[in-house]
């Protein structure tokens, strides 16, 4: 489905007090087999750096999820455990901005455990940031970071990534786990969304 887009849902919004009625445009940017074989570069070098190491996989509800299974499927690592978290950040220009708020921790103590942390998409990297900087008080013996996809333009902390699958230019994304209010986590695929003007729904 390279290539392909369409119109899905229909969304109103409020723009300067007028009411509109939006179109969601779907662009497909990565197609499902672009995603798998790239997936499958990044478990080969994840396993060639835990080679004869056991590993903790710490999935990041719940955009995470479609890569964490892929990337799973892949590892040849004997010694694997998951598990998972769920967090939210505050964001740079709140108040709170400095802190994460964790709506899900860990099920069990990562001390002198070598933690990977995968997460979908990096985008400012407060969430991942503050994230690591939580971890590392439980004194893990290692902890590092593979996010599918990366804006780096976006970036307003600096964060250790230490596999990327792919950089993404200044767009929206949804799709393979990643949302727009909650929808289309479940496409195979990535596709840029993009609100136009409903002209029919006038
Ligand atoms: P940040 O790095 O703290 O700014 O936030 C990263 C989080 O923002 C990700 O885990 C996603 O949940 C969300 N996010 C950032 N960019 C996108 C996108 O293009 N599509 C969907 N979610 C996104
Ligand atoms: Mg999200």
């Amino acid at each position: 489905v390279q290539g392909y887009w369409g119109y899905k849902k229909c969304s109103i919004y409020v723009f300067k007090g007028e009411r509109k009625l939006m179109k969601e445009k779907l662009t497909v940017l990565i197609g499902e087999k672009e995603i798998q074989s790239r997936v499958e570069k990044l478990a080969a070098e994840i396993s060639e750096s835990y080679k004869g190491e056991s590993l903790l996989v710490v999935g990041i509800l719940r955009g995470a999820i479609m890569f964490m299974v892929d990337l799973l499927k892949k590892l040849e690592i004997n010694d694997v455990q998951i598990d998972f978290m769920a967090v939210s950040s505050y964001g740079s220009s709140t108040v709170s901005s400095g802190k994460i708020n964790i709506k899900k921790d860990l099920s069990e103590s990562i001390e002198g455990r070598n933690v990977l942390i995968v997460e979908d998409i990096i985008d400012t990297g407060n969430t991942l940031y503050h994230l690591i900087e939580y971890l590392k008080k439980d004194n893990p013996k290692s902890v590092k970071l593979c996010t599918l996809f990366d804006k780096p333009e976006r970036r307003e902390k600096e964060v250790p990534v230490d596999w990327v699958g792919f950089d993404i230019p200044n767009k929206f994304i949804v799709g393979y786990g990643l949302d727009y209010a909650q929808r289309y986590r479940n496409l195979p695929y990535i596709a840029e969304l993009a609100f136009i003007e409903d002209e029919d729904e006038k």
